[in-house]
């Protein structure tokens, strides 16, 4: 079955309200007439509003960059998925390697994410990868294993579905050292497998997996080549709209 390519653009922290919406303007025309490629972008949640209103009827959908696991609460600084959904969020990404590594995020707690994403009507990207020590230990495949282990447990099938897995190697994040189409492919095809030890069939054969890491305009149509890569989540080219174009071009000829 093919699956329509997804790319989504992970803003990180840049990009305050005035910004975010002349890049929101600049991606709404430059995207007029991109078909078969589902397009997303994750804002600074204070941009949200601004981008959201930009984009209506553009086809680019909203995804939050985090969520807190509870609806609502005494939770000083924090953002519910409740919150991004009526914000406009379609999306939200769950497990970024700069949420585990720099605010201490772990499996659990990014489990605890996934089932509040699905309570809220969002469709997660869950976001997955190994270390360079990891890597160069020869863990990569149980380090990946172990996080989607964690946070699909248990989650009935027809939501495991909508998962989109984002595959995103430490070491080639704001790098400029993307991994190789064969590396990627290889853990990308891990992934594959793993869902479908664990899903009936026809989960493994929808759950898009995006590759993220450096992602460029000029290593984007290797990657999109591979069979098991179905989209890319990009960071410092998606800044640019004329670079995150570019890439959606590759998805799209994909
Ligand atoms: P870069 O594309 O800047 O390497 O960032 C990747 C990323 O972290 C996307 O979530």
């Amino acid at each position: 079955m093919a699956r329509r390519p997804f790319v989504a653009g992970n803003w990180k922290m840049y990009k305050g309200p005035v910004e975010a919406d002349a890049l929101a303007m600049a991606l709404k025309r430059a995207l007029v007439d991109v078909g078969n490629v589902d397009v997303a972008v994750a804002p600074p949640m204070v941009s949200i509003a601004a981008v959201a209103a930009r984009l209506r009827h553009s086809g680019v959908a909203l995804a939050g960059q985090n969520l807190h696991p509870a609806a609502e609460g005494a939770f000083t600084g924090e953002t519910s998925g409740e919150h991004l959904k009526a914000a406009g969020c379609a999306y939200v990404l769950i497990g970024h390697s700069e949420r585990r590594t720099l605010f201490g995020e772990d499996d659990a707690l990014v489990a605890q994410k996934v089932s509040a994403a699905m309570r809220a009507g969002l469709l997660p990207i869950l976001c997955v990868g190994e270390t360079l020590a990891e890597r160069d230990a020869g863990q990569e495949v149980a380090v990946v294993t172990r996080q989607l282990e964690v946070a699909l447990r248990g989650m009935p099938a027809d939501q495991a579905a909508g998962v989109t897995v984002a595959y995103e190697p430490v070491w080639a994040i704001g790098t400029g050292r993307s991994a190789s189409p064969a590396q990627a492919q290889e853990m990308h095809a891990t992934v594959r497998a793993f869902l479908h030890a664990r899903f009936p069939a026809f989960v493994g054969a929808q759950v898009r997996i995006q590759y993220g890491g450096s992602v460029k305009p000029g290593n984007a149509a290797a990657l999109l080549s591979q069979p098991d890569i179905d989209g890319a989540l990009v960071g410092g080219a998606s800044l640019d709209a004329d670079d995150f174009f570019a890439i959606i071009r590759a998805a799209a000829g994909r």
